[in-house]
């Protein structure tokens, strides 16, 4: 798909990955909306990009949200499911006094952030795509994790489930011309990730990977434009982490 011209959704596109995703693809010549939670973080957000205010797990909000996107725009062709919260929380922690055994509620929290939404928002957009016969493309943004990374067992099973959804529904929307890609970015140097680990084990992360260092936002990006671009590339998860395997 020639991405000028198209009008793209980029979720949780405030900052971080998703902000370089939706930046590249205006790059690229499409009309970006940026649908994100954080008021703030969208009144930020630099031109030619436009932000509107989305909650990924309200599927009222996400149908509306998007009904007056393709209202404006006229239409929808890309979608990248990007919105996400990287959560780590041991399976049994022994030294927590308080219960040794995961939280189940922020075991729901995170499949609920990270993997209903993907259903949530794909589920507003596809309908749309499918009754106007957009030829669209969805990309997922999943995460190494997804092969079950220790200390992570509820963002682990999210990212699973959304490569999961990715393969299936490269397979159930074809048939309308619709494709469905995921792309899996291993470490990448942004502030969530910093956030989330500390400097040894970022050290250790970085001494493992083949190519010695943590990956670039804009390198997601790429990734992401280039199973747009390419029209036979269709349930593809497309690992963006340097050679490391976890
Ligand atoms: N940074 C990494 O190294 C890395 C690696 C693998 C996968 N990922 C994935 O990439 C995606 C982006 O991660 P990031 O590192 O840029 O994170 P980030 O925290 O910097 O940005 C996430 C954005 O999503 C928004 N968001 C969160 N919950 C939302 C909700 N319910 N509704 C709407 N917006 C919401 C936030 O406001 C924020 O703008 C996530 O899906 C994450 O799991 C990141």
């Amino acid at each position: 798909m020639e991405i000028k011209g198209t009008v793209a959704l980029v979720t949780g596109g405030a900052q971080g990955l998703g902000l370089a995703i939706a930046a590249h693809l205006a790059d690229l010549g499409a009309t970006v909306v940026v649908a994100d939670r954080n008021a703030e973080t969208l009144a930020n957000l630099p031109a030619p990009l436009e932000g509107v205010q989305m909650d990924v797990t309200h599927p009222e909000q996400v149908k509306a949200v998007v009904a007056d996107v393709v209202v404006r725009h006229g239409r929808l062709d890309i979608l990248v499911n990007n919105a996400g919260v990287i959560f780590s929380e041991p399976f049994v922690n022994i030294m927590n006094p308080a219960g040794m055994m995961h939280d189940y509620a922020r075991f729901r929290d995170s499949l609920t952030v990270n993997l209903d939404s993907v259903f949530i928002v794909s589920s507003a957009v596809v309908e749309h795509m499918v009754k106007r016969r957009t030829k669209g493309a969805i990309v997922n943004i999943s995460s190494i994790s997804a092969g079950g990374n220790e200390g992570q067992t509820a963002y682990s099973a999210a990212k699973a489930g959304v490569n999961a959804l990715t393969v299936t529904w490269s397979k159930e929307l074809g048939r309308w011309g619709i494709r469905c890609n995921a792309v899996a970015p291993g470490f990448i140097g942004t502030e969530s990730t910093h956030r989330a680990l500390s400097e040894s084990a970022l050290k250790h992360i970085q001494t493992n990977t083949p190519l010695r260092r943590l990956g670039e936002a804009s390198e997601v990006a790429q990734a992401v434009a280039a199973t747009i671009q390419n029209d036979f590339i269709n349930g593809v998860v497309l690992d963006v982490n340097g050679g490391l395997k976890i």
